[in-house]
């Protein structure tokens, strides 16, 4: 790991710059960014030895068979069954076999977007990535409309959905759902128990609804080999966010990866206060140790990673 290995100092310096260098450091570092194609390929290639994402984006149809029990990755002790609706979703191969992008954007959820007028930016990329089946629409000229590919932690149906409740919250979703197309619609439904029921409701009514969205799962082996490949890196993450987890799939398929909506900080570069989501009003939760995710030091890495050419992380508005 020669050339990726992030070092305690490097991840220490850049935490300084965060904190003390102010909007001029960083922005230099925008303004001066280059893509290091070289690095991408290393870090392609040592991903690889962790993981395949064209595999590990989703288990297909021939891995199981309704009625199947298995155990949830971060719980090994709770088991789920694989059900008829669930099985006839698994895609009968990965989604993204054999697709390569020139460029990608990876959409994060922070409010760091909202006034930034990256919409069309992120809209120009080939493939655009989003997280947990964020709104668009209201805020287009923000975040840009295309989705090729969306996350949807189960959680979010009871956060915004209203856990399905009444029926406009299901027309809600279903029409959320229906303008996606067939992009592809990634549920980490093996993770963690807890949340089985929102899944079984969600695969009923992408069935009944007959949407045409590309229903992927994550295999049971992604997290732990995604975690296993930044430890190598000595960052140390308990559990990966799921920008961390787009970020590293999409090294698989994209020759430039741009970050937008990275920014797990209350306040931005000139002192402004940041809401947690540009959508919602969720609070920032992701400071104490006891919580799952390190959005901070995985912040800080994809910084170094920026200043190194990777990836492009952009915080500022786009001109
Ligand atoms: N993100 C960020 N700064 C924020 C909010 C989000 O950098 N203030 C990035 C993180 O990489 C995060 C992604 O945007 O993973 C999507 O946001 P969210 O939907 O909140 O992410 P999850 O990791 O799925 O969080 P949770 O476990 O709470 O569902």
């Amino acid at each position: 790991y020669g050339e990726l290995s992030l070092s305690r100092s490097m991840i220490n310096s850049s935490d300084k710059i965060i904190r003390k260098g102010g909007s001029s450091i960083f922005q230099h570092a925008v303004e001066g960014w280059k893509i290091n194609s070289s690095l991408v390929m290393e870090i392609r290639k040592n991903i690889l030895q962790f993981l395949d994402a064209e595999r590990d984006v989703s288990v297909v149809k021939s891995s199981f068979k309704p009625g199947d029990v298995i155990h949830y990755v971060l719980d090994r002790r709770r088991t789920l069954n694989i059900s008829q609706d669930l099985h006839s979703l698994l895609p009968e191969v990965s989604p993204m076999k054999n697709r390569r992008f020139k460029t990608c954007a990876v959409v994060g959820n922070s409010g760091i977007l909202l006034k930034s007028g990256c919409g069309k930016e992120i809209d120009s990329h080939d493939f655009v990535i989003r997280c947990n089946l964020a709104p668009v629409v209201e805020f287009a000229a923000d975040v840009g409309t295309k989705s090729d590919f969306i996350t949807m932690n189960p959680s979010v149906v009871q956060r915004a959905f209203g856990g399905f409740r009444n029926e406009s919250d299901r027309e809600k979703f279903v029409h959320r759902l229906s303008m996606l197309n067939d992009s592809v619609l990634w549920i980490p439904a093996f993770m963690v128990k807890g949340g089985e029921k929102h899944v079984e409701w969600v695969n009923a009514l992408i069935l009944k609804n007959k949407l045409k969205v590309r229903t992927a799962y994550p295999s049971l082996r992604l997290i732990h080999a995604v975690r296993g490949y930044w430890l190598t890196n000595k960052v140390h993450i308990k559990r990966p966010s799921t920008g961390l987890l787009m970020y590293t799939l999409a090294t698989r398929f994209c020759d430039e990866i741009h970050l937008y909506g990275f920014w797990p900080f209350p306040k931005d570069l000139h002192g402004k206060p940041v809401k947690y989501h540009y959508y919602d009003d969720l609070k920032y939760r992701y400071f104490s140790s006891a919580s799952p995710h390190r959005m901070p030091l995985e912040f800080k890495t994809l910084y170094v990673l920026h200043n190194r050419g990777a990836l492009k992380l952009t915080t500022e508005k786009c001109v």
